[in-house]
């Protein structure tokens, strides 16, 4: 862990530390166990996708890319968008090509904020936002989603705008809850958003994984919101490539432009070679986005099961690739943290403290909750599963 306390570390980033990622990361492959921690998966993406990308860097196309992504990658998502959500994005000015959602996401924040300015979002929160908000010199207010049904709270939404909020940064399909928006609660959002002239960053890098009735509708596609909202995917969790960071942000050109003018100081560019290939990606047939879900749901309910028949309490994902569990009944404390510290020497299996989560005064919220990928072979699901009865018993 980077030391809180360290003090030549800028006091924005204080209480940070490094991400827990990294740490469960690292625990995983020192102990040699099974990493149910990070969500990647430990299986490639369609052939034909990373053919394309040995094809770009074996024709040459190895240097700096366009600094707002190739054209044809542009052009691609475009498409996606217009496809999968019915929203039309010029390829031009439109979407903008970053390293990852990750550098998306500090684009937009730090190309839009001003000091002071108060961010509102759904808490447990991807560990990124809060970081990014701090670097801006701007404010976090959480709306905290409770299981089992993790829904979003509308009052509570509507409590925490208030006279300096300036954004609402959305998470759907949602990490690390798995809950996926509903259109009500959309509409909701989308409700206060123009009443209060606010500014919606929406991610969805978990567009394509949604399982059983829940469909992912994307919030720029609701009245009055395209010309007010950044809408933010990748092509990590689509097509398996989590290493290769391709990313983007598609909204009107002024929101677009801003974030560009910060993202073009923090790598320029990237991904130069995977970026033609992310463009093969994104024009697969409709029956790859199927099978894709179709797959990953199936692995839920084989992790699902095996987790409830290990003793914990899961609730059941309509999204993503994680899976929730309360721990209380197998470390009646509730200390999720040391529950994760100790799970790789007590059966070889990594998981994600939610306390990491939670805003520092809401930590009580995720303390006793602890998240499991499920974007793993199925062996490794059983394998996981089989150590963790171990625990239990
Ligand atoms: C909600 C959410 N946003 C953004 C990201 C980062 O995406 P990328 O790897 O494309 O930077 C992740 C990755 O886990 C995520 O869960």
């Amino acid at each position: 862990m980077v030391d809180a306390q360290n003090s030549v570390l800028t006091s924005r980033l204080r209480g940070f530390g490094s991400t827990i990622f990294a740490e469960m990361t690292a625990l995983a492959t020192e102990k040699g166990a099974i990493n149910l921690g990070q969500g990647f998966p430990d299986y490639d993406g369609p052939r034909v996708v990373l053919d394309a990308a040995v094809d770009a860097i074996r024709s040459g196309q190895n240097q700096y890319p366009p600094g707002p992504g190739i054209a044809d990658l542009r052009s691609a998502i475009s498409e996606h968008q217009r496809r999968f959500h019915g929203l039309s994005y010029q390829p031009d000015g439109e979407v903008l090509v970053t390293a990852g959602a990750t550098e998306a996401l500090a684009g937009a924040l730090l190309g839009i904020l001003e000091a002071g300015d108060e961010v509102v979002l759904l808490e447990p929160m991807y560990d990124s936002y809060q970081a990014c908000i701090a670097l801006a010199g701007a404010v976090t207010r959480p709306v905290t989603l409770r299981p089992p049904s993790y829904r979003l709270d509308v009052d509570a939404l509507k409590a925490a705008i208030g006279p300096r909020t300036r954004m609402i940064l959305l998470n759907t399909p949602h990490n690390p809850t798995g809950a996926v928006l509903g259109i009500d609660e959309l509409r909701a959002v989308a409700e206060l958003a123009i009443e209060h002239d606010l500014i919606v960053v929406s991610d969805e890098v978990y567009e394509h994984l949604v399982y059983d009735d829940a469909r992912h509708v994307s919030i720029a596609s609701l009245p009055g919101m395209r010309e007010r909202t950044l809408v933010i995917s990748s092509g990590g969790k689509t097509f398996n490539t989590t290493g290769w960071k391709v990313g983007w942000i598609c909204g009107p050109a002024n929101l677009v432009a801003a974030a560009r003018a910060a993202k073009q100081f923090l790598t320029y560019v990237s991904s130069g070679p995977f970026q033609p290939a992310i463009a093969v990606g994104l024009r697969l047939p409709d029956s790859y986005f199927i099978e894709l879900a179709a797959d990953l749901s199936r692995k839920r309910d084989r992790l699902l099961s095996g987790l409830r028949a290990a003793g914990f309490e899961a609730y059941t994902p309509s999204g993503t690739y994680f899976i929730t569990v309360d721990i209380r009944s197998m470390r009646p404390d509730g200390d999720g943290y040391a529950f994760c510290r100790e799970l790789p020497d007590r059966c070889g299996v990594v998981g994600i403290p939610n306390v990491v989560f939670y805003d520092r005064t809401h930590e009580h919220e995720g303390r006793h909750l602890v998240r499991f990928a499920f974007c793993k072979r199925e062996e490794v699901i059983d394998e996981a599963v089989a150590r963790l009865m171990k625990v239990a018993s």
